[in-house]
Formats: structure tokens, C-alpha cells, sequence
């Protein structure tokens, strides 16, 4: 087992990968197969896409050919956030699905609780009802697992008080400097997993000295070391890459941060303090 096929249990005993490769930006077509073809050679075995990345097929491409075994790769693909009426999901489900070539999902995920033009407006009875076709969803087998993004606090507690189904994850952007306490702690109480967009920053933090200095303790990277940072805080990264060195040095990340530097770590200030936020978080 490598660091990256090592798993984590979800609140519904299915195992997780505890590293997983992003793609979002990456764009559709030959970029988008070759980064997700290599990413697999190299060991990753969880991809997490979405509807609205537009790279669905070649996604899904990129599986069929990578000779790996379905069953031995977890795939996420998401909602798009803007789709509020519950009765359009299952239609973009089942295009999810025809997009990658697959016949079933392992997780997923409500994009967003708001349409990103209205990022902060509540949509408490919308997402209700949203989540209520996810159950659907989940419960016919179709996805194995099913959760959130970009939920704060606030949205966790309105489906909780009104659906079954507890979600799975919550994926946030979570970075050195950027971890949602209020989020994280929230979920952790509830078995909820954090997923950790952007863990990178979308690079925003890759010169940033501070970082560097303490990643030169362990002749590390900034980014192995803030991949690293992510993990030891029990939460899963999802590095995106679509150079091949970035995608390798990415799995590179079996050494152990001290408990001094993570002290160091979790002090620090925003590592990419121009990166935007949602207006909900923080
Ligand atoms: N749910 C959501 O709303 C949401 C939002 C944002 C992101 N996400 C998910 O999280 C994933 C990751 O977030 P992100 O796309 O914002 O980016 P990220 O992983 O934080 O950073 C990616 C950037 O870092 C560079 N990079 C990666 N590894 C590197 C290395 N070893 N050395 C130097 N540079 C390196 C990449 O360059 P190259 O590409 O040139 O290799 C790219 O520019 C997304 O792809 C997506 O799957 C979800």
C-alpha cells in the first residue's frame, strides 16, 4: 500500500483513497486523458471531476485505457451548483455517467450550496430537496457514497435536521493558512470527511518563503509539503497537476511533518493571501 491507495473509511464503511487527483482546469480533450492517463500510471487511484469542468469524457477515457480495474478506482464527479430544482438531477446524474463511461459513481457530490453568481445566498429548501435525489441516487446503487462542496456549517446543519442520508464528505478549500475551522470541526463532530480542495492554493502558495523554509526540513517542496500538511491533519488532498514532473512529485509524500512544524504550520497566516474565497467560509 502507497500513500496514495492507503484509505480512509466514510461515515458509510466504503474506503477512500486518501489522496486524490483534481481536475478541474484541466482542459477537455488530449491534456485532460494524457494528465489523468499518467496520474494512474503513477498510482494515483481516485480521481475527483465534475460536470462543469467539461473534461467528463476524457476523464473517462483515460480510466477504460489505463487498463486499472473499475472496481479499483474511485471516482467523484459533481452536481453542478447552479441546478436547485430537484426534479433536473437525475438527468445530470445519468449524463455524468454517459459522459465518463461509467455505470455507477463511488462519490457524489452537490457542487455548491448556492448557483456561484449567488455565492452566500441561502438555498436551505432547494438543497433539501437536492440531497433528497441524492439519497435516491444512493440508495439504488448507482453512487456508492454521496456528500457536499462548499457547504458551511450552516448548510451541513439544514440537511442534517431535514434528510437521512448524512453526507459523506465535504470538500472545501482547505490550505496552509486556510482550513475552515468552523467547517472542519463541524464536520468531524458529525463523521463528516473533509476533502481538501485547492490544496495548492491553485498554486497561490508555492512561493511562498515560509512555507519553503519549513518544507528545506525535510528536502521537500513546498507543494509535497503542503500535501503532506493536509493529510496530517486528517483531512484529503486533492492535488490538480497536468505536468507530468508536478504529477509524480505529488506522490511523493511518505515522510512525517513534526508535531513543531505542524504547531509552525497551523500558526501561520493565509500562504496565498490573494486567493479568493467563498463568501460563507473563512
Ligand atoms: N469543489 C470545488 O468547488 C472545487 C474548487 C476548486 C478545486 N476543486 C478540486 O480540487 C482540485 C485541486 O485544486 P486546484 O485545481 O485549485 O489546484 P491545486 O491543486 O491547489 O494547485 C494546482 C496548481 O499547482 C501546480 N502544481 C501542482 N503540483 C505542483 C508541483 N509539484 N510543483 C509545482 N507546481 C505544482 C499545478 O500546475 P500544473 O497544472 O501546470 O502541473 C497547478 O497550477 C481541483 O482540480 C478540483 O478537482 C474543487
Amino acid at each position: 500500500m502507497t500513500v496514495l491507495t492507503k484509505t480512509i473509511k466514510l461515515n458509510n464503511d466504503i474506503l477512500i483513497p486518501q489522496v486524490g487527483f483534481g481536475t478541474w482546469q484541466i482542459p477537455d480533450g488530449d491534456v485532460a486523458y494524457q494528465a489523468v492517463l499518467t496520474a494512474l500510471k503513477t498510482g494515483y487511484r481516485h480521481i475527483d471531476t465534475a460536470y462543469v469542468y467539461g473534461n467528463e469524457k476524457s476523464v473517462g477515457r483515460a480510466i477504460k485505457d489505463s487498463g486499472v480495474p473499475r472496481n479499483e478506482i474511485f471516482v467523484t464527479s459533481k452536481l453542478p451548483a447552479e441546478v436547485k430544482d430537484a426534479r433536473e438531477v437525475r438527468d445530470y446524474f445519468d449524463q455524468t455517467l454517459a459522459n465518463l463511461g461509467l455505470d455507477y459513481l463511488d462519490l457524489y457530490l452537490i457542487h455548491a450550496p448556492w448557483p456561484w453568481r449567488e455565492a452566500g445566498t441561502r438555498y436551505d429548501k432547494e438543497n433539501t430537496a437536492v440531497w433528497q435525489q441524492l439519497e435516491e441516487i444512493y440508495e439504488s446503487g448507482a453512487a456508492r457514497a454521496i456528500g457536499v462542496s462548499n457547504f458551511d456549517a450552516h448548510d451541513l446543519e439544514n440537511l442534517l435536521a431535514t434528510t437521512t442520508v448524512v453526507p459523506a464528505v465535504d470538500q472545501i478549500q482547505y490550505y496552509i493558512g486556510f482550513t475552515e475551522p468552523k467547517i472542519s470541526s463541524f464536520a468531524a463532530a458529525h463523521g463528516i470527511l473533509i476533502e481538501a480542495y485547492s490544496p495548492l492554493a491553485t498554486g497561490g502558495l508555492l512561493d511562498n518563503q515560509d512555507v519553503a523554509a519549513i518544507a528545506a526540513h525535510y528536502d521537500v517542496s513546498t507543494s509535497q509539503l503542503a500535501l503532506r500538511y493536509v493529510l496530517q491533519k486528517g483531512a484529503l488532498p486533492l492535488p490538480k497537476a497536468t505536468s507530468e514532473a508536478h504529477i509524480v512529485a505529488n506522490t511523493k509524500l511518505d515522510f512525517t511533518i513534526s508535531d513543531g512544524d505542524m504547531a509552525a504550520l497551523d500558526a501561520m497566516p493565509d500562504a496565498a493571501p490573494g486567493k479568493s474565497h467563498n463568501s460563507t467560509q473563512g
